[in-house]
């Protein structure tokens, strides 16, 4: 392979692709002429080798276990920043000074209400109805309240929709916990910061004046930057993909969250717990449940456990289980479902069949102990996984529109039946 190109030998020929350089990690072969000068096209199931799209808005090496929002370590965004001013950041490139941060939020505030008629929606789901079916349905709705699509040539719409997007989603989200307790549901309180204004939203009993909890805040706001963005992730890509049709921005966040709802993905952090307490229920025997997850003949799996690029520690879990680990301590509270999880890790982490496969645990593996230990029922754990991505979505969507890539439309390996003529069904 010579510089910056690559060779590719076929049916007696040499053909020619340029390599598409990277700031860091993965280059690129840009393949775009392939099926025109070789008649190929290439096959890799679940795009596991393969780039969607050039970006420049996160970065995370799978091997070292790094991850960079627009260039800051994770590990310094957790400590040193805050969810509004990390939602700035991966919208806009930089990160804010006084003046930009505050116009910012007051974008954001001008926004904080939802329509009197998405109340009367809410209302009609069945008590019982999983928050992320709910949240996605309201979410695709607010295309109906708000029916022009982005125009994505104006920055002043764009910014408008996205500041929109990330005010209304946090009801909507607080909204879905509040349904599925049977409370009465809550408004915004702009005298509060974004965080404060959806656990209130979330919290407020309507007889008892609210008292914030700044441990619990804190706690909250590390935990949605933890997952605000992660480069071309299964739930992003599908954002990307339905907005690459010029789709409007809610209706591809609602089609995002679809996505994320499933428990290969953001869903695990729900099947996580649920994991857990089984195991402890079953009187903790972390071994037995290794053993399952090794069986081939056992669909059992892991969950929080392995990641498609991570092949070491995903450096979001390390951040959470610290925090889960302090924010436990300074509730006083003793969760055996920690413990286990803790024991999991351990006697995973030393079997070979985990090792050599290079599964660790990922962000899902610790969220779900610090979403209960502040009072959030499993079912809504996948919610605040959409809450906290939620500016991860805005910023791939924005980035894909204003680059202009093409429509998404991938090819295929056909393998069905040969070309054959129609038998009527007095003849079959
Ligand atoms: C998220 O992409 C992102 O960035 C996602 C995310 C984000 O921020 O957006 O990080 C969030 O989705 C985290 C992942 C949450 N999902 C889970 O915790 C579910 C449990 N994990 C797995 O299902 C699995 O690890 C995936 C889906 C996460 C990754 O699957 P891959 O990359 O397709 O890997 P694979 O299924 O091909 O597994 C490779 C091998 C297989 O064994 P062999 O066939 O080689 O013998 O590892 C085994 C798998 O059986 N394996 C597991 C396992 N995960 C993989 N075995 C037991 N338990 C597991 N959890």
């Amino acid at each position: 392979m010579s510089q910056n190109k690559v060779i590719l030998n076929y049916d007696g020929q040499s053909f020619e692709y340029p390599v598409v350089e990277s700031t860091i990690g993965d280059r690129g072969i840009d393949i775009s002429k392939l099926r025109d000068q070789t008649g190929l096209i290439t096959l890799d199931l679940g795009y596991k080798n393969t780039g969607a799209t050039v970006s420049e808005i996160t970065y995370l090496d799978g091997d070292q276990g790094e991850l960079y929002y627009r260039g800051y370590p994770i590990e310094q965004i957790a400590e040193k920043s805050n969810f509004t001013e990390v939602m700035y950041l991966l919208l806009h490139g930089e990160l804010p000074n006084k003046e930009q941060f505050d116009n910012f939020e007051t974008g954001i505030k001008k926004y904080n209400f939802v329509a009197d008629e998405m109340k009367r929606l809410i209302d009609v789901f069945p008590r019982s109805a999983h928050p992320m079916g709910v949240l996605s349905s309201l979410t695709s709705a607010l295309t109906a309240f708000n029916p022009k699509a982005v125009n994505v040539n104006s920055k002043e719409d764009l910014d408008h929709a996205a500041e929109m997007l990330i005010a209304k989603f946090s009801h909507l989200c607080a909204w879905t916990y509040r349904k599925r307790m049977g409370f009465p549901i809550n408004h915004g309180d702009n005298s509060l910061n974004y965080v404060e204004n959806f656990y209130r939203m979330c919290f407020r009993r309507p007889n008892e004046e609210f008292v914030m909890n700044p441990v619990v805040v804190e706690a909250l706001d590390k935990l949605l930057i933890l997952h605000a963005d992660h480069e071309q992730n299964c739930s992003t890509s599908t954002v990307r993909m339905v907005g690459s049709a010029h789709t409007g921005l809610f209706a591809s966040v609602s089609a995002g969250i679809s996505a994320l709802w499933g428990p290969l993905h953001g869903g695990a952090n729900q099947a996580v717990i649920e994991m857990l307490e089984m195991i402890e229920q079953d009187g903790g025997d972390v071994a037995k449940y290794v053993e399952k997850a090794k069986n081939k003949d056992d669909n059992f799996r892991l969950m929080g456990f392995g990641h498609r690029v991570y092949k070491s520690f995903d450096p979001r879990a390390t951040i959470i289980k610290k925090a889960a680990d302090d924010l436990l301590n300074a509730m006083g509270i003793n969760d055996k479902a920690l413990d286990i999880a803790m024991q999991l890790e351990r006697v995973a982490l030393e079997d070979d069949y985990f090792v050599s496969r290079k599964l660790y645990p990922n962000v899902d593996f610790y969220s779900g102990i610090i979403y209960r230990a502040l009072g959030i029922p499993t079912e809504m754990f996948t919610v605040m996984f959409a809450l906290g991505r939620l500016p991860g979505w805005i910023s791939q969507w924005k980035e894909m529109r204003l680059k202009g890539d093409p429509i998404g439309r991938p090819r295929q390996v056909y393998q069905g039946a040969q070309k054959r003529d129609y038998i009527d069904i007095v003849n079959r």
